[in-house]
């Protein structure tokens, strides 16, 4: 039995692979504790006093507002370091860095390009460090993300669970990986030449197998992936640093745009619509607008009528962000 107030004391957060499947659940459960403590207006400063840095190389809305704000509702202060104000590995090493912060800090939240900086900073500060986000893991986005499905379904595992679009990128990696470990039917729908890297299907097949008990399909058919799904999930076409790529990615990824049609082939009527944000569902965004002139297109990955139907649920989707940032935070850092 996994106790969230002790087992997790000290510990890194840098992708889902690195817990059981029951740690997972846990960190979940204890999300929705403390979403439940804050509603009913419960104090819960189990941080008192303690100081987190918030290093992003990439921008962010909901992951540094979600630590930010945890932060202070757990009785820490948090300190934001953006891209231009460190010198992280452009006059500094991360190992520098890391050594540096760690004796600063009580715990540190990375959101940048390499996988590596991340756990460089984890082996090198002494303290936890926080994934949130790098270019192959997106850990704390599915703690919210199944903490939404729960919600919604009382449980996660054998929930069928399709993810069409971007097949390699970070949230395809980390759906891939969580959902085999939550026992879910797990299924990404892309076109071949953007499949995940072989060495990720075979992680999440070996998870589904050994720990998860669910299954692992990874297919170019949408509508073979869409059939009797419960969640369909999808994510920009172009994520953070790639965006020279808008007209290859809207030439292989518009079959697997989330429309009414795509949604209706589930076959069933309660089939939720998740996004783990921001989203091009319409063109009231410069990146939008650019894309309606070039392209013609008026939204890409989502349509806005489904974006807007009561199937969806993005927006609890990312106030579940902050519960769920808050638990990691409080499980690793917290006196209880
Ligand atoms: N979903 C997500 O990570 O959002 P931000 O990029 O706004 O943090
Ligand atoms: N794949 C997206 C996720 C954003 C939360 C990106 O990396 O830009």
């Amino acid at each position: 039995m996994v106790d969230v107030r002790k087992d997790f004391k000290g510990r890194s957060f840098l992708a889902i692979k690195d817990f059981t499947k029951e740690e997972f659940f846990a960190l979940i459960d204890f999300a929705a504790e403390l979403k439940a403590a804050k509603k009913a207006g419960v104090p819960h400063r189990y941080c008192e006093g303690k100081s987190i840095a918030l290093l992003f190389e990439k921008p962010s809305t909901r992951t540094r507002c979600a630590f930010a704000v945890s932060a202070v509702d757990l009785g820490a202060h948090p300190e934001y370091l953006g891209a231009s104000e460190i010198q992280l590995g452009k006059k500094e090493s991360v190992e520098d860095t890391a050594k540096v912060l760690g004796r600063m800090f009580d715990g540190i939240e990375f959101r940048g390009f390499s996988q590596k900086a991340v756990e460089q900073l984890a082996e090198f500060s002494g303290v936890p460090v926080w994934n949130g986000l790098t270019d192959q893991w997106h850990p704390t986005q599915m703690l919210a993300d199944f903490l939404t499905v729960k919600e919604n379904f009382g449980r996660l595992e054998g929930i069928t669970f399709t993810y069409c679009g971007d097949g390699r990128n970070n949230m395809a990696n980390s759906l891939l990986v969580s959902g085999a470990k939550a026992g879910m039917n797990i299924r990404i729908a892309a076109p071949e030449s953007l499949h995940p890297e072989p060495w990720v299907i075979e992680l999440a097949e070996n998870i589904a197998a050994q720990e998860g008990g669910g299954s692992v399909l990874v297919t170019a058919d949408e509508s073979e992936a869409v059939a009797d799904a419960d969640v369909i999930y999808t994510d920009v076409w172009v994520s953070m640093g790639e965006e020279d790529k808008f007209a290859e990615r809207i030439e292989l990824l518009t079959p697997y745009q989330v429309n009414a049609e795509l949604m209706a082939k589930t076959g069933k009527n309660n089939t939720i619509f998740l996004h783990c944000l921001p989203a091009f569902h319409d063109i009231e965004t410069i990146y939008g607008k650019d894309v309606n002139a070039k392209f013609g297109l008026d939204c890409m990955e989502v349509t806005d009528e489904v974006f807007r139907s009561s199937a969806s649920k993005v927006f609890d989707e990312a106030e579940n962000r902050l519960h769920t940032i808050k638990a990691v935070i409080a499980a690793t850092l917290g006196e209880f």
